[in-house]
C-alpha cells in the first residue's frame, strides 16, 4: 500500500512538472496553433478516444497554416497540409528518422531490434530492399479467397446474431497474415467460441505494450511488478511460437522444388536475402515477420470493420456494391483474379472513402529531423523536434473534400487530380506502406465475398449509428460495434 502511495505521489509530481512546462513551448514554435492541453487531459479522464482528440485539432483551424502543435509529455508538430506532408514524406529517410523506442520496454521487446518498422539508416534501407522483393510475390488473391471462404463458413453458423465486427475481422486478418507471413494456419476461424492461441497471446501482449501509464513512465517496466513478470513469460511463449513457425517453414522449403509456388513472406525473404548474399538468423527473421504482423494486423482489421459498418449503415450503397460484385464476378467466388478485381470500381471507391474518413494509421509514427527542415521560405522545423503527419486532418480538409465528414464513395469514381493527391492513408515517399497493394487486394476480396453471401445490418436499438466510437490507441480502433449478418436468399 505504502508502495503504491509513494508511486502515485511521484506520478503526480511528474504530472505537475509537465503541466507547468506546457505553458512554455519552444519560442520558434510560437506561431503554430496549440491544441488545448487541459481539454486534452479532460478527454483522457472521460475515457474519450481518437475522435474527440482529432476534434480538438479541428478547433485549432488546422488548414490555416497547415501545422498544429500538441503537447503530450513533449511537443509534437502535426503536419496537416498536403503540400507540407508531401515535402516531408519525400525527404530521405536518413534525414527524418523515426523516433527511437525507449530500450527494455514491452514495446521495444515486442517489436525487436531489427524489424523494418523500427529500423533507421542503412539497416532500414537494406531491409526495405529485401522486403520489397518478398512483397512483390504476395499479390495472388487465391490465398485470401481461401481464408475468406473459411470466414464465410464460420459466419454461416452465426447468422442473425449480433456479432462484434472488430473481433470478427481480427480473426480473419490474423488467419490471412499467418498464411501471408509463414504459410501457417493460425486456426483463427475454426470457431467463434474459442479464442485461437495466437490471437490470445498476441492480444495480451498488445495490452501490455499499449499501456499508456507504462509508456509515459518507462522506469515502471524495470520494477519487479506482477504485470512485468507476466509480460516476460508471455513474450517468451510468443517468441517460441514464432520460431517454431519459422523452423517448420524452413523445413518445408528445404523439401519443396518449385520456388515460384511459394507466395509467403518468409520464403520470399529467404530467397531475396539469398540473392543479396545476406544470411538471416532466426532471431532476425522473427523481428521482420513480427513487424509485418504488427503492421498488417490492426490496420486491416480496423479498415474491414469500418467498411462493414458503413455497408450496414447505408443499405442502398450495400446493394449497389453487391450488384457490381455479381456483375463482375458472377455469384461464385472461384474466379477472382487480380484482373477482375480491378473492375470492382464502386467497391474500390467504398474502400477508399472508408480509408479517407478513418485512416487506420491516422498519424505517421513520430520522426525527429536530424537537421532543420524547411517547409517553406518562412517555416522551418527545428532539428530534433517530434514531427508527425496527421492523415486524419488532411483527409477531412473541407477546402478539398465537399461534405468532408460524410461517407460519399462516389467522389472516388473518376476522381479529380486534387482528390487523388490528397488521399494518402498508406503514406507516401521512401517509407510508404509496403503492404498497400496486398491490403487493397485483401480488402476487395473479403468485402466482395461477404457481399455475395450476406446482408449486413445493425441489430434493433443499435447505438453508434452516427459516429464510430474509437479507442485511445495510436492506431485507430473502433470500440465494440455489433452487426447482424443474414444469409442472402
Ligand atoms: C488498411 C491497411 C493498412 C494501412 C492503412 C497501412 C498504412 C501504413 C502507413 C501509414 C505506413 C507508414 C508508417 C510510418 O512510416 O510511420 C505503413 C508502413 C508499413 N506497412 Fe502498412 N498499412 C496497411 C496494411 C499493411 C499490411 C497488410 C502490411 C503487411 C502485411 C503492411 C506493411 C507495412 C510495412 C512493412 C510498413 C513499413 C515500411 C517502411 O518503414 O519502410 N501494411 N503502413
Amino acid at each position: 500500500m505504502t508502495y503504491w502511495l509513494y508511486l502515485i505521489f511521484i506520478i503526480f509530481n511528474l504530472l505537475f512538472y509537465f503541466i507547468c512546462r506546457v505553458n512554455k513551448p519552444p519560442k520558434e514554435l510560437d506561431f503554430i496553433p496549440t491544441v488545448s492541453f487541459f481539454k486534452d487531459i479532460l478527454i483522457l479522464l472521460r475515457n474519450g478516444g481518437q475522435l474527440e482528440t482529432q476534434n480538438l485539432f479541428r478547433e485549432c483551424d488546422p488548414n490555416k497554416i497547415g501545422l498544429v502543435k500538441h503537447y503530450f509529455f513533449g511537443w509534437t508538430i502535426h503536419i496537416t497540409n498536403i503540400e507540407y506532408a508531401k515535402l516531408f514524406l519525400s525527404e530521405s529517410a536518413h534525414n527524418i528518422p523515426k523516433t527511437e523506442m525507449p530500450p527494455k520496454t514491452p514495446l521495444s521487446i515486442f517489436y525487436g531490434k531489427k524489424g523494418i518498422l523500427v529500423s533507421n539508416g542503412d539497416r532500414w534501407m537494406q531491409q526495405r530492399k529485401i522486403a520489397s522483393l518478398a512483397f512483390n510475390r504476395t499479390l495472388r488473391p487465391d490465398m485470401v479467397v481461401e481464408c475468406t471462404n473459411e470466414f464465410i463458413t464460420l459466419l454461416n453458423k452465426w447468422t442473425d446474431t449480433p456479432i462484434d465486427i472488430l473481433s470478427l475481422s481480427k480473426r480473419l486478418t490474423i488467419q490471412i497474415l499467418g498464411k501471408l507471413a509463414f504459410a501457417y494456419d493460425m486456426k483463427a476461424l475454426d470457431s467463434l467460441e474459442e479464442q485461437p492461441y495466437f490471437l490470445d497471446i498476441y492480444n495480451k501482449i498488445f495490452q501490455h505494450v499499449n499501456n499508456p501509464f507504462f509508456m509515459i513512465f518507462p522506469f515502471l517496466n524495470l520494477l519487479a511488478l506482477k504485470r512485468n513478470i507476466e509480460f516476460s513469460s508471455l513474450i517468451k511463449e510468443f517468441n517460441k511460437f514464432i520460431l517454431k513457425m519459422i523452423e517448420q517453414r524452413r523445413l518445408e522449403l528445404s523439401k519443396e522444388k518449385n520456388e515460384n509456388e511459394n507466395t509467403d513472406l518468409l520464403s520470399g525473404l529467404l530467397e531475396a536475402a539469398n540473392h543479396e548474399e545476406y544470411n538471416y538468423t532466426n532471431k532476425e527473421l522473427r523481428d521482420h515477420l513480427v513487424n509485418y504482423l504488427i503492421a498488417g494486423y490492426d490496420t486491416t482489421s480496423t479498415s474491414i470493420s469500418i467498411i462493414l459498418y458503413y455497408l450496414a449503415k447505408y443499405p442502398d450503397i450495400q446493394k449497389k456494391a453487391r450488384d457490381e460484385v455479381i456483375k463482375v464476378l458472377g455469384s461464385a467466388s472461384n474466379f477472382i483474379t487480380s484482373e477482375n478485381l480491378k473492375d470492382l470500381k464502386y467497391l474500390t471507391a467504398i474502400i477508399m472513402e472508408s480509408l479517407r474518413l478513418y485512416p487506420p494509421a491516422a498519424l505517421l509514427v513520430y520522426r525527429k529531423p536530424t537537421k532543420p527542415f524547411n517547409l517553406s521560405e518562412n517555416i522551418t522545423i527545428p532539428k530534433g523536434i517530434s514531427v508527425t503527419v496527421n492523415f486524419w486532418q488532411i483527409h477531412r480538409n473541407p477546402d478539398i473534400w465537399n461534405d468532408a465528414d460524410k461517407f460519399i464513395p462516389e467522389r472516388f469514381i473518376n476522381p479529380t487530380k486534387e482528390i487523388e493527391n490528397n488521399w494518402i492513408p498508406f503514406s507516401i515517399g521512401p517509407r510508404n506502406c509496403l503492404g498497400q497493394n496486398f491490403s487493397m487486394m485483401e480488402q476487395k476480396v473479403v468485402i466482395a465475398l461477404t457481399l455475395l453471401n450476406f446482408e449486413m445490418s445493425f441489430p434493433p436499438n443499435a447505438k453508434h449509428l452516427d459516429e464510430i466510437p474509437l479507442t485511445k490507441n495510436f492506431l485507430l480502433q473502433p470500440k465494440k460495434i455489433d452487426l447482424i449478418f443474414s444469409k442472402l436468399k
